[in-house]
């Protein structure tokens, strides 16, 4: 069987191949149909150099008719030869995704240039903060000597970032030599009704953002989904799962409330992180600091003396609001929803430098 992570790239020779467009123009990771016969065999591709050229034509033709059927492939094989073969396709060929069949000619993975090049590139990838807090976290957490840690993403949706940080996790994990273990937390039926006012009534109703879990389930490749409502499973998590250190959170669950709970689990055991833990804030940018994520960051500094959240104010940001801002633009304001969780009593916050020279 086709890896069901996969099947979202597949079609057949007589799918409509509008049904192919759709694939190359909203699969941001991986814009690449795989043409395939009843045996599950690829026998054909379409990206944007099949669609483009005949792009007004398309409602009359299937994808059988427009696929390249003399299209490059890699067979499936150890990594690092996987990931050579590909650089060198790569650099030689405009493409930008990849097919990896196994012996029976069905496709088994994808591979995008990407990943083939995912430290010069990440940060023009979607979710691009991720692979930047996820990235420079892993770095710092094999400096302080970790060989395994964990990232959350709270609040999932339908899994759009989830997808992405289990696929950078992927790439960092080979690049930093550290194990990298994904969860994500959501309810897995949208967002509870506003409490009051702190949790934005302004914008958020109920069941806002509700979540196919099966369907998501399907997609990802061993992140763990810890369904439920986060005031409740953040008091157990830690207990049930007992996770690697943690070293990157992001946080996008629009309430004040559930933001509480996550912050609240940041004062159990040292042992349960890294010492300065990277954090995300999704709607720091769009809330003010008596509501949300912002008033849940700043009440959480006032009550704790030795664990604290930093920088803790992120202005509000109004030019991203009100324009229309290029993807550019949008990128680098996201980068100010970064912030650090200090903990200055775990036993190995202190440096370990031993000579003064400064590195
Ligand atoms: C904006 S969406 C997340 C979008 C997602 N991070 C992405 O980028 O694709 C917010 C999510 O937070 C979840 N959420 C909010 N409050 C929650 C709570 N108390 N418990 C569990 N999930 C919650 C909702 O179910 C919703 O799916």
């Amino acid at each position: 069987m086709i890896p069901s992570q996969l099947q979202r790239n597949v079609v057949r020779t007589d799918t409509p191949a509008v049904y192919a467009h759709y694939i190359v123009t909203t699969n941001s990771l991986y814009p690449l149909a795989l043409v395939c016969d009843e045996k599950d065999r690829l026998i054909g591709v379409i990206g944007s150099g099949e669609i483009n050229p005949i792009k007004n034509d398309l409602i009359y033709q299937n994808c059988g008719e427009i696929c390249n059927s003399n299209f490059c492939f890699l067979e499936n094989g150890s990594e690092a030869s996987i990931y050579s073969k590909a650089r060198n396709i790569f650099a030689e060929k405009q493409l930008i995704t990849l097919p990896i069949i196994d012996e029976n000619k069905m496709p088994v993975r994808l591979f995008g240039k990407w990943q083939a090049f995912f430290r010069e590139s990440y940060k023009d990838l979607p979710y691009f903060f991720y692979a930047h807090g996820l990235l420079s976290a892993a770095k710092y957490a094999k400096k302080q000597g970790y060989n395994r840690i964990s990232t959350i993403e709270f609040g999932v949706a339908g899994g759009r970032g989830l997808i992405h940080m289990e696929l950078y996790a992927r790439e960092i994990s080979r690049l930093a030599n550290i194990e990298i273990d994904v969860y994500g937390f959501d309810s897995g039926k949208g967002l509870y009704s506003p409490r009051d006012y702190r949790d934005c009534p302004q914008e958020w109703i109920e069941g806002d953002f509700k979540m196919n879990i099966n369907g998501l389930q399907s997609q990802l490749y061993k992140a763990k989904l810890v369904i439920g409502d986060i005031c409740e499973s953040t008091k157990t998590f830690l207990d049930r799962f007992n996770p690697a250190p943690i070293a990157f959170i992001s946080v996008d669950v629009d309430h004040y409330t559930p933001t509480t709970a996550i912050l609240d689990m940041l004062l159990q055991d040292h042992k349960y992180y890294v010492p300065v833990v990277t954090m995300y804030f999704d709607d720091v940018l769009d809330t003010m600091e008596f509501q949300g994520e912002t008033l849940a960051i700043k009440e959480f500094n006032a009550r704790n003396e030795t664990i604290k959240i930093s920088p803790e104010h992120t202005r509000f940001d109004e030019i991203w609001m009100h324009s229309e801002s290029s993807i550019n633009d949008w990128k680098n304001i996201h980068l100010s929803a970064m912030k650090w969780c200090s903990r200055f009593e775990h036993p190995l916050y202190t440096t370990k430098r031993t000579s003064n020279e400064i590195l």
